[in-house]
């Protein structure tokens, strides 16, 4: 296989060795595994440190002119000697024919080592090839014991987008989406078992409004062929209405007169009453509701399909059961973490989290003078609710930074019902403002209006080449594709915590690090290998030999970095860690293209051009389906 290409060359050097001594290291997946242990090795013998202090301060360069992997001097903690010497005196003893590295290259107390080209192209193009999708996967590190499959794998839940059903799909869910999605992917591949859940706003007394709006002027046609935008107009005219009353009433209270009546009569009064059936499980008023819900779900599920995206579960505010959140609340005030304040519960943070910490956490209420829940209780019942039934290893909130108190809130009203455990597996994945969304006629709007918006600008630009649209076989749909692309893409550039704008124009545009650019690079690809009209045979036996040329050689040391940057992404949990990586590797690419042709090439050339390209091919393809994205052949 590729990676035994790499493991022979070194005498002694075998596959099970390393991955026994070295931890976190599966040299199977991860070509840069062999090179650190091999590195370690040697330079156990060179510095007289102990190989395992050597391997995890093995560092990545900045870039490739600093080589492929760097040694700061001063990490391996020897006393004594200056680091800048120690640095010199190390390379200097360094073997000279070593099979995988070249002498390294000092610069203060830096090592930069840079790996010997041709052991690196042999291996990882075949490895590429033979992994195909799993390259960059290791479905080890979700093991509950990595060394022993049999004990399962560890559960982690993420729970993102999460809408409030009749509102707008905002910003901050269509964020939640893309980077929730995006995890999910993350540790599917690194082998976690993974629990997708949508937390629906779907409950509280606006609701109750909003099924009195469906007496008034519901539609069963309109609800059954939109539900999303019929319940949405539904909510807006019924809360206009509500507002208006409001300051009538409020008038007539000023001119003297008794309102009592009519207060009693009023939308806001009628739909606590509604809300009221629905937490008693009155079965006409929470059938009412689980149509509208159903309704909604199976709406969203189309958006979701076009994002790549589902959900396991489908859980919500609405979900919580009232007896559930009974119980939470009497434990609460016995452990006297809630306390009675005007007929309301609260927490009070200051009283029970000592320091600045408890004054940030604030005075929460948990249950109101009419005894109804809030949405921090019924967050509470809910996470305990979902420890139960999953048990999870870890569990991801992706909401907008926003709400970052309210987590904090949860997590630690968790943590003081003595369940700190389940609280330190809990972990919240926040981000930062969109600022600017809106459609093109500039009204709020969902996101599938959007997304329409996006694609039908996408669908434009195509259309301006006329030879090549012609060749794209569907282009309404890649239009749709590059669209969501442009959205995505531009949403992951920046780490999750920036605020960013959005603009449709920048989005789009193919010049830049934006979604089309990506996707022309894998179809430029994609159209290269149609030209060459090679088969799969030919590129597996190509003489990688003929890979000389630095262009080549970098694309290689790229495209060995897959597994790392993946290991990476892990610990930054940053769609733009992935992205970054995915921009090098384009660039790297197009800089080549005139300096390595592959049609017009003698034959052999044209092979191992090819084997190289088609590497490249996958490891973009791979990358950007973590992402989330479709990528496309042709545009
Ligand atoms: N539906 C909420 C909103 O739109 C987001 C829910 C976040 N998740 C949670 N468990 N509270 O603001």
């Amino acid at each position: 296989t590729g990676i035994e290409e790499l493991v022979k060359r070194v005498d002694g050097l075998s596959l099970d060795a390393i991955s026994e001594k070295y931890p976190n290291c599966y040299p199977e997946n991860n070509p840069f595994d062999v090179l650190r242990a091999h590195l370690s090795n040697i330079l156990g013998g060179v510095t007289g440190v102990d190989t395992n202090i050597i391997y995890p301060n093995l560092q990545w360069t900045q870039g490739l002119d600093k080589g492929d992997i760097v040694l700061a001097a001063p990490s391996l903690r020897l006393k004594g000697k200056k680091p800048d010497e120690l640095a010199k005196e190390w390379t200097d003893k360094f073997p000279e024919n070593d099979p995988l590295f070249q002498k390294p290259v000092v610069s203060g107390y830096f090592l930069s080592f840079f790996v010997q080209p041709d052991p690196l192209i042999k291996s990882v193009i075949p490895m590429i090839r033979e992994r195909g999708a799993e390259y960059g996967r290791n479905k080890f590190l979700g093991l509950r014991d990595p060394k022993d499959p049999s004990k399962g794998q560890k559960r982690i839940i993420v729970e993102f987008s999460s809408p409030n059903i009749a509102k707008p799909f905002h910003a901050g869910h269509l964020r939640s989406t893309i980077i929730g999605g995006f995890l999910a992917n993350l540790y599917q591949g690194a082998g976690w078992d993974v629990i997708r859940i949508n937390y629906l706003g779907d409950w509280g007394k606006q609701y109750g409004l909003l099924a009195l709006a469906f007496e008034k002027y519901g539609d069963e046609e309109a609800l059954k062929k939109d539900p999303i935008n019929h319940l949405f107009h539904l909510y807006v005219r019924i809360n206009t209405e509500m507002t208006a009353e409001k300051e009538e009433l409020a008038k007539k209270k000023e001119a003297g007169e008794d309102i009592a009546e009519l207060e009693a009569n009023s939308l806001d009064e009628q739909a606590r009453r509604y809300f009221k059936k629905m937490t008693d499980r009155d079965p006409a008023a929470l059938d009412q509701w689980k149509r509208f819900r159903d309704l909604s779900i199976a709406r969203y599920k189309e958006t979701y399909a076009r994002l790549n995206i589902r959900f396991d579960e489908y859980s919500g505010e609405s979900q919580v059961s009232e007896e559930a959140m009974d119980k939470i609340g009497k434990e609460m005030e016995e452990k006297g973490i809630a306390k009675e304040d005007n007929g309301a519960m609260l927490v009070n943070f200051a009283e029970l989290v000592p320091g600045k910490e408890g004054k940030r956490l604030e005075k929460p209420i948990v249950r109101k003078k009419d005894g109804t829940a809030l949405y921090l209780t019924r967050d509470i019942s809910e996470l305990l609710g979902r420890y139960e039934k999953y048990k999870f290893d870890h569990m991801i909130y992706v909401v907008a930074s926003a709400q970052d108190l309210h987590l904090k809130q949860l997590f630690k009203i968790i943590e003081l019902l003595g369940h700190k455990d389940i609280a330190a597996k809990c972990q919240h994945i926040n981000f930062g403002l969109v600022q600017g969304m809106s459609t093109r006629k500039g009204t709020v709007k969902f996101l599938d209006d959007i997304l329409r918006d996006v694609a039908d600008k996408m669908h434009e630009t195509m259309k301006k080449n006329e030879d090549k649209y012609s060749q794209v076989e569907n282009p309404e749909a890649t239009a749709d594709t590059l669209g969501i692309s442009s959205v995505m893409v531009q949403d992951m550039s920046g780490k999750r915590i920036n605020n960013y704008t959005f603009n449709m124009d920048v989005m789009t545009s193919f010049e830049g690090d934006t979604g089309p650019y990506l996707q022309y690079a894998h179809a430029r690809v994609s159209s290269i290998r149609r030209k060459a009209n090679l088969s799969d045979e030919e590129l597996a036996t190509a003489d990688l030999t003929l890979l000389t040329e630095t262009h080549a050689v970098n694309i290689v040391r790229l495209l060995a970095q897959w597994p790392d940057t993946v290991q990476n992404t892990l610990r930054t949990l940053e769609p733009t860690t992935v992205l970054s990586y995915l921009f090098k590797m384009t660039h790297a690419l197009s800089s080549s293209y005139d300096h390595l042709k592959v049609v017009g090439s003698e034959r052999e050339l044209m092979k191992a051009r090819m084997a190289l390209y088609d590497a490249a091919h996958t490891v973009l393809g791979n990358g950007m389906r973590l992402l989330g994205l479709s990528p496309v052949e042709r545009m």
